[in-house]
């Protein structure tokens, strides 16, 4: 009996010592929360701030998007809290409306700070800025407006910042490229202006598209993998991303940039590398070695729509998808992209609106089902069968043969009738 009994009244014994010595929760934290309730209330169909019922006695464990933390550095020793994630990102939620109160400031323990796509509104407070253990900040998909606080660039330990998918104006505050902790900046889908500051810092992720920034790209760290400014009115020329040789994933497409491209970001070999929509000119660079290197699975490069000229190389026959229509390139595609295109390897090959005047063809083979080969309106008769055109490649099989003679100095126009 007592060997069963004595374990049994030990562990009940435990389980009172933690409930009786169950830190409290800070009251300033808790005062926080409240004005933080009192701000910001759930849509209909959204069911977050149920669980905030300022009655409990114990917040931290039934309040829903909060994580405390012990600080014993105070006598008694409280509960602070660490994380406060606002909304139940739950995909089906309309989330949270209402404004980011500046009682957040209170909570001074705070290191991740996470609002989930809502339609909260207003300033984000400024005095975010004394929240000195902010590692993170999230506050995307809002309708939240005005400028960045220049304060968050006093943040020493910033390592994330997510403002995307608000509506704010104005520049990024000098400083902020600066942070020393900061790895991930991402400003995509707001209103900002102003030309980019130089980035100084470690980043390893700049998503900057569907702004109003303008001028030329600022200095970059070269331990950047992803970068996007795309859909800006930037320009100017690529040098800055000479260096970049982490990068991965690379989107400047829509902007007004100008120049050729860096020959070393054909080397890098991206698996992303969005140029299309710009002005850019000059040549593809030749290729480094004779085999051609796969990009692997996915990958895309898309040069369309710039004034790009001269010969192709092969430098691009181990990418999947291949866009490069509507630019000024001529002569005949090397036999590697054919290669690749009829082994399934290259999966969309576009070379519409070119002065392309040949294509080799291999007869003895058919081109697999799940390939786009697009060749219209070039100084060739495309061979038929052989085209996947989209709509917007026109219906005009081949270029008329007068701007041919301009473009390929009266040299074969293969095919040509
Ligand atoms: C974008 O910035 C330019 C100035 O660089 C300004 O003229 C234009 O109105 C801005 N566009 C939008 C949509 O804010
Ligand atoms: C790029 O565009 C600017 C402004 O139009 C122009 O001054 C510059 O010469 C262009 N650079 C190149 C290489 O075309
Ligand atoms: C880009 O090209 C367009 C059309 O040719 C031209 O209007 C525009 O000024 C060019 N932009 C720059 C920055 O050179
Ligand atoms: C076109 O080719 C002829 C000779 O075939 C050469 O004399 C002429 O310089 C070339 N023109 C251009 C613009 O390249």
């Amino acid at each position: 009996m007592a060997r069963i009994t004595t374990p049994l009244c030990l562990l009940l014994f435990l389980l009172f010592i933690h409930n009786s010595f169950q830190q409290p929760l800070s009251n300033v934290d808790l005062g926080a929360l409240q004005t933080i309730k009192n701000s910001l209330t759930d849509l209909p169909g959204s069911d977050f701030f149920s669980t905030w019922d300022f009655s409990s006695t114990d917040p931290c464990n039934t309040f829903s998007g909060i994580i405390c933390s012990l600080d014993d550095n105070v006598t008694p020793p409280l509960l602070r809290i660490d994380t406060l994630t606002l909304g139940t990102g739950l995909a089906d939620s309309p989330g949270l409306t209402g404004s980011l109160t500046p009682s957040l400031s209170n909570l001074d323990a705070l290191t991740q700070l996470i609002l989930y796509s809502g339609i909260a509104s207003g300033p984000i407070p400024s005095e975010l800025g004394n929240l000195k253990n902010l590692r993170v900040i999230s506050l995307t998909n809002n309708r939240l407006s005005g400028p960045i606080p220049t304060t968050l660039a006093t943040l020493p330990n910033l390592h994330t910042l997510d403002l995307s998918g608000n509506q704010l104006s104005g520049s990024i505050p000098a400083g902020l490229a600066g942070l020393t902790e900061l790895r991930v900046l991402i400003l995509a889908s707001n209103s900002l202006s102003g030309e980019l500051p130089d980035v100084t810092t470690q980043l390893l992720h700049l998503d900057l598209k569907q702004n109003n920034f303008s001028g030329r790209l600022p200095s970059l760290p070269s331990s950047l993998r992803y970068f996007s400014v795309s859909q800006n009115q930037m320009w100017g020329p690529l040098d800055a991303l000479d260096p970049l040789s982490e990068l991965v994933y690379l989107d400047l497409s829509m902007n007004q940039f100008n120049g050729s491209i860096p020959e070393s970001l054909f080397h890098y070999r991206l698996s992303s590398m969005l140029l299309q929509r710009n002005n850019l000119s000059g040549g593809i660079p030749r290729a480094v070695s004779v085999d051609v290197t796969s990009y692997g699975e996915g990958s895309v490069v898309d040069l369309s729509h710039n004034f790009l000229s001269g010969e192709l190389s092969s430098v691009l026959a181990g990418v999947e998808s291949v866009f490069l229509n509507n630019n000024h390139l001529m002569g005949i595609v090397p036999e590697d992209y054919a290669r690749s295109v009829y082994e399934g390897n290259m999966k969309t090959l576009y070379l519409q609106h070119n002065f392309f005047s040949g294509f080799p063809l291999d007869s003895g083979l058919s081109l697999p089902d799940s390939v786009s080969l697009c060749l219209s309106y070039n100084c060739m008769v495309p061979p038929v069968g052989l085209t996947a055109c989209p709509a917007s490649a026109g219906d005009q099989l081949w270029r008329p043969a007068y701007q041919c003679s301009v473009y390929n100095n009266g040299t074969t126009v293969e095919g040509e009738p």
